[in-house]
């Protein structure tokens, strides 16, 4: 089985053992392969909407000999998952274009009880479009990679304890209250980025959203202090 990186084995560990799963955007199928042949889920489509990956994920489902478990869609989002899919994963494309894939379907997503993502951008409003369709954020890993920090979230069906913040859509209502390392080392790095961006030449409005963020993140921190 090939080694997951730290990102996609965070996802992993999200992943309800038994769930009926379709990864979108499946690439070389590599998440669905390593959670068939660890035993924690048994069925899974792999999905992409382009030829190149479409054959690659089809070649590495079928060299693993996985092709009653995993079957590959040459599709676009979430447009042609089973009935039966309980969970859907979307990992590694834009925030925007995961709310879209998502938005753009409710009825799909009528049995869909846990929705995994890893946006790489736009984490505020994937945090609130994704609680707009019905969903909490039930969980949250924030790993570094690469010199990376990526934010993942487990959304299940059913409303927020509370209203989400503005801070908690922003840098993550689990990732606020656990408060790991790495999710101060990244406000650390916000921080400095941010004073850097301040310290140059910008336009009023800018400079007053770029103010608001350091707040925001400055905050955050003094909590620790
Ligand atoms: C950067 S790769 C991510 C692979 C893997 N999910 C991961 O997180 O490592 C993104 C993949 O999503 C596919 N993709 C982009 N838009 C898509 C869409 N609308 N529907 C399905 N797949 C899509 C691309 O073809 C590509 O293979």
């Amino acid at each position: 089985m090939k080694k997951l990186s730290a990102r996609l084995s965070a996802v992993a560990s999200l992943v309800k053992a038994g769930s009926y799963l379709a990864d979108v955007g499946s690439d070389h199928a590599q998440l669905p392969l390593y959670l068939i042949s660890s035993g924690k889920i048994s069925y899974a489509m792999a999905i992409d909407n382009k030829m190149g990956p479409f054959l690659r994920m089809k070649q590495n489902v079928e060299a693993a000999g996985f092709k009653n478990q995993i079957y590959c869609s040459l599709s676009s989002g979430i447009n042609e998952i089973r009935t039966d899919i309980d969970t859907v994963v979307i990992c590694g494309l834009g925030g925007i274009l995961t709310c879209e894939l998502l938005e753009q379907h409710p009825d799909k997503l009528e049995n869909v009880e846990h929705i995994i993502v890893d946006p790489h951008r736009d984490l505020r409003a994937v945090r609130e479009r994704v609680t707009a369709l019905g969903y909490y954020i039930e969980d949250e890993r924030m790993v570094y990679e690469d010199k990376i920090y990526y934010s993942i979230m487990l959304f299940s069906k059913g409303v927020p304890p509370k209203p989400y913040t503005e801070t908690d859509l922003c840098l993550g209502p689990v990732l606020r209250q656990r408060r790991e390392p790495v999710f101060l080392s990244f406000l650390e790095e916000q921080r400095k980025k941010i004073s850097d961006i301040l310290n140059k030449n910008l336009s009023k409005e800018a400079r007053e959203n770029y103010l608001a963020a350091y707040r925001m993140v400055a905050n955050e921190l003094k909590k620790d202090a």
